[in-house]
């Protein structure tokens, strides 16, 4: 049997929520990375070092003790976020970063920021104490094609912010386009970009064609097949800028369901077979390692994970469901095959 083994990967995209749903989706991460970071986009919003304590507190207690897995805390930007906020997840040593959220962009984005450079002071404070911003890279504007989101993000805001905070460390999170794979390619080393599996695996007519299919909506939405293309080549060409972050979103099954459903894919019951399956489809697994388990640890200057996992070439079924209690969660490729499995 083909097997691969790898350095554990870490998940530097991930929501997992609180209660119950917490319970179950933490458990799909912590099987098998080492280390996540945590998006803070709750009701209300993680925006300061003691929720974030609290809130990494119930993290750590909703994982089975089996699994040696760190969350790694990071902070909601609002328009009320000071400098001295800054200065003070600075000397938290577990939190890693702060989240920029456009109001109104996506899930629980409506306590975000409103206007950018009215909190250019704040940002200043990011640069100064070399706090890592992630970036939901989407404008808002009512009027702007959904489609086109990301890239005049790209045009109007990002391209000011790297002008400005030349020393800033930016994630683009989740990139969709080649516009962002270009940009962040030829950006400087302080900028680099995570993607996720639904971004590399499908493009968008897997929302749109033969109905609608609701489990593949995410936010930035799947774009078309060219940027996709251009996405699994930045993913798989070895080029340390771009690494493993899953934007694993769960939502209860009939909340997408829906006639007005909610934005995630939930991909974390595979985070590491379904970035497989894409390296395998390119003929790339070499390159997976770098991307899964080097890059992220690198970017953030945290330490590489000593353990290794192993996977094996071996037909499995995706389940229909997981259960969240009593409800349930419907993963990415339900009820599909997927061909790479973790060994245990
Ligand atoms: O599809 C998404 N779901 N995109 C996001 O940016 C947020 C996420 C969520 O929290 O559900
Ligand atoms: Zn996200």
């Amino acid at each position: 049997m083909q097997t691969l083994t790898i350095t554990q990967p870490d998940d530097w995209h991930l929501h997992v929520r609180t209660g119950d749903m917490l319970k179950t989706v933490i458990n799909h991460t912590a099987r098998q990375c080492a280390r996540a970071i945590i998006m803070p986009n709750l009701q209300p919003p993680v925006t300061n070092v003691e929720q974030a304590f609290h809130y990494q507190q119930e993290i750590q207690q909703a994982t089975e003790s089996q699994y040696d897995f760190t969350p790694l805390m990071v902070l909601y930007l609002t328009n009320e976020t000071s400098p001295e906020d800054v200065k003070k997840a600075a000397e938290a040593d577990f939190v890693q970063a702060f989240k920029l959220y456009p109001a109104g962009a996506t899930t629980n984005s409506a306590q975000g920021v409103t206007d950018l450079q009215a909190l250019f002071p704040t940002i200043a404070a990011m640069e100064k104490y070399d706090v890592p911003l992630l970036i939901h890279g989407e404008v808002t504007d009512a009027d702007i094609d959904i489609f086109d989101r990301e890239r005049l993000f790209i045009e109007t805001k990002l391209s000011l912010l790297q002008k400005t905070f030349p020393n800033l460390r930016i994630v683009l999170e989740h990139v969709t386009t080649k516009d962002a794979v270009d940009f962040v390619m030829s950006a400087s080393d302080k900028i680099a970009a995570t993607i996720t599996p639904q971004h590399l695996l499908y493009n968008r007519n897997a929302i749109l064609v033969g109905g609608i299919k609701p489990h593949y909506y995410c936010l930035p939405i799947l774009k078309r097949e060219t940027h996709r293309l251009a996405l699994v080549e930045a993913a798989t060409s070895g080029n340390s800028k771009f690494f493993l972050g899953t934007d694993s979103a769960p939502h209860l099954s009939h909340l997408k369901e829906n006639s007005c459903g909610c934005a995630g894919c939930y991909s974390a019951y595979a985070t590491i077979e379904l970035y497989a399956e894409v390296f395998d489809q390119a003929n790339s697994l070499d390159k997976l390692e770098g991307f899964a388990s080097f890059y992220g640890a690198d970017f953030y200057q945290l330490p590489r994970n000593n353990k290794i996992i192993t996977l094996e070439k071996i037909d499995w079924q995706v389940p229909a469901h997981y259960a969240v209690a009593e409800q349930q969660l419907t993963p990415l490729k339900a009820g599909e095959t997927l061909h790479w499995k973790l060994k245990v």
